[in-house]
């Protein structure tokens, strides 16, 4: 086994922080409460200092390191069909994909209900819509994501979700 640092505190706090925003507005508070506002809008500043923390963070936590690519994906996906290993010390081709559908979708989550909450748009039924439909969305990638590190550790002999606790992989 090697130890190898992958993420930094950063990753780490916001990937739990955001666990804890969502999971809390879309199971546990009011929706029509101040509460609800308060943790979406946190949820949105965690994004946002996650994007900006892309371009100039440490190396695994840059967008560079994980960029989106179809080609790359599809041949994870010959890999998890043939049980060929590749090892990858950031984030594998598919778990970025996963990654960008997430923040994107967050955002889109954010944005709206922020609009809500304004005088132009309160009231508004496609946005209450997309608010909604963004939320499901996000429930689905919710669940495929930890489908996908359970899956993914196992078949690689790593643990993913103690990886994001302590920043290291132990790769085998
Ligand atoms: C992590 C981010 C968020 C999640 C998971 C989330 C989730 C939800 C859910 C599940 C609903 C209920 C939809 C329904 O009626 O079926 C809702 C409604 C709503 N959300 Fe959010 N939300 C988030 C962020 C925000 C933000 C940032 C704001 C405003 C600043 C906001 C404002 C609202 C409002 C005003 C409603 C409608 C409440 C009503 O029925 O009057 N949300 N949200
Ligand atoms: C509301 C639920 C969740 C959301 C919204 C979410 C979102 C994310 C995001 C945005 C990332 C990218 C991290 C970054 O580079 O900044 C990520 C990575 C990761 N998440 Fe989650 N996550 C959720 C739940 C979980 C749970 C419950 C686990 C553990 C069982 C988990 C394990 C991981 C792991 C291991 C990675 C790194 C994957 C890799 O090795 O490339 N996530 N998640």
């Amino acid at each position: 086994m090697t130890a190898v640092r992958v993420w930094d505190p950063l990753v780490r706090i916001f990937h739990w922080s955001l666990v804890a925003g969502f999971t809390a507005n879309a199971l546990f508070n009011d929706p029509e409460g101040k509460a609800h506002e308060v943790i979406g809008l946190f949820v949105l500043g965690l994004v946002a200092v996650r994007i900006l923390w892309g371009f100039v963070g440490t190396r695994h936590a840059r967008f560079a390191d994980f960029p989106p690519s179809v080609p790359a994906s599809l041949g994870q996906l010959g890999e998890m069909a043939t049980g060929r290993k590749h090892i990858h010390k950031g984030h594998s081709p598919l778990g970025a994909l996963m990654i960008y559908n997430l923040l994107a979708t967050m955002i889109v989550i954010g944005a709206t209900g922020y609009m809500m909450t304004t005088l132009a748009f309160f009231g508004v039924g496609w946005v209450e819509e997309a608010h909604e439909v963004a939320v499901s969305w996000a429930e689905f990638l919710v669940v495929a994501h930890i489908a996908a590190v359970f899956l993914e550790s196992r078949r690689l002999g790593i643990n993913l979700p103690k990886s994001m606790l302590t920043g290291y992989k132990h790769i085998p």
